[in-house]
C-alpha cells in the first residue's frame, strides 16, 4: 500500500464512520464536539449530515478554511485539556456524539493526547453517546463497537459511552 493509498483508505474510513454516526444519533439529543478542527474537513461533513445540530469546534489556533469556520459561539480556541473541561461549567449539555481527529506526525505526543481524551471525554458524553477517533482510546467507560461495512478495525476506532 502506497502512502496515497493509506490516506485515502483513512479519509474514507473517517467518513464511512462520521455518516454512520450522524445517521446513529439522529433521534439522540445533545451536541457535537469536533475535537481537532483543523482544516474543518470533517466539521464540514458533520454539519451537513446534522443540519441543525450544535457542532463545538475545538482546536489550538483556528487554521480551517474559510468557508467552514463554525460560528463564534461555537468555536473554542485553546489546548483542548483546558477547553474540554471547562464546558460543564458553560452549561453546554453532555455530548451525543463526541469525534476527536488529533494525530499529527509525532507519535508519542498523540499517543500522549490520546490518553489525556481516554481519561477525560467519558464524562463529556451523555450514556450511550458515540465517540469517533482517528485514536484508540482506552477507557473502562468506553465499549468499542464494530465499524461500519467497509471500514478495517484499524482505520478507525468507534465508542459507546456506557
Ligand atoms: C488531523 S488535524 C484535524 C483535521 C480536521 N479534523 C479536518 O478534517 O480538517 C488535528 C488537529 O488537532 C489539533 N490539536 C492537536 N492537539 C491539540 C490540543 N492539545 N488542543 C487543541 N487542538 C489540538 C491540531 O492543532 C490540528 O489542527
Amino acid at each position: 500500500m502506497t502512502r496515497l493509498d493509506s490516506v485515502i483508505e483513512r479519509l474514507q474510513a473517517q467518513r464511512a464512520c462520521l455518516d454512520w454516526a450522524a445517521s446513529r444519533i439522529a433521534a439522540v439529543d445533545g451536541p457535537v464536539l469536533e475535537i481537532g478542527l483543523g482544516n474543518g474537513r470533517s466539521y464540514d461533513h458533520l454539519r451537513a449530515r446534522l443540519p441543525g445540530r450544535r457542532i463545538l469546534a475545538f482546536d489550538r489556533a483556528l487554521a480551517a478554511h474559510p468557508d467552514c469556520v463554525p460560528p463564534g459561539d461555537c468555536l473554542v480556541l485553546g489546548d483542548f485539556r483546558d477547553t474540554l473541561p471547562a464546558l460543564a461549567a458553560r452549561g453546554v449539555a453532555p455530548a451525543a456524539l463526541a469525534h476527536s481527529d488529533i494525530g499529527s506526525g509525532e507519535a508519542k505526543e498523540t499517543a500522549e493526547r490520546a490518553a489525556w481524551l481516554a481519561a477525560h471525554l467519558p464524562a463529556l458524553l451523555r450514556p450511550g453517546g458515540i465517540v469517533l477517533s482517528d485514536q484508540s482510546l482506552d477507557s473502562p467507560e468506553l465499549a468499542a463497537l464494530a465499524p461500519p461495512p467497509g471500514v478495517a478495525r484499524a482505520r478507525y476506532h468507534l465508542y459507546r459511552r456506557r
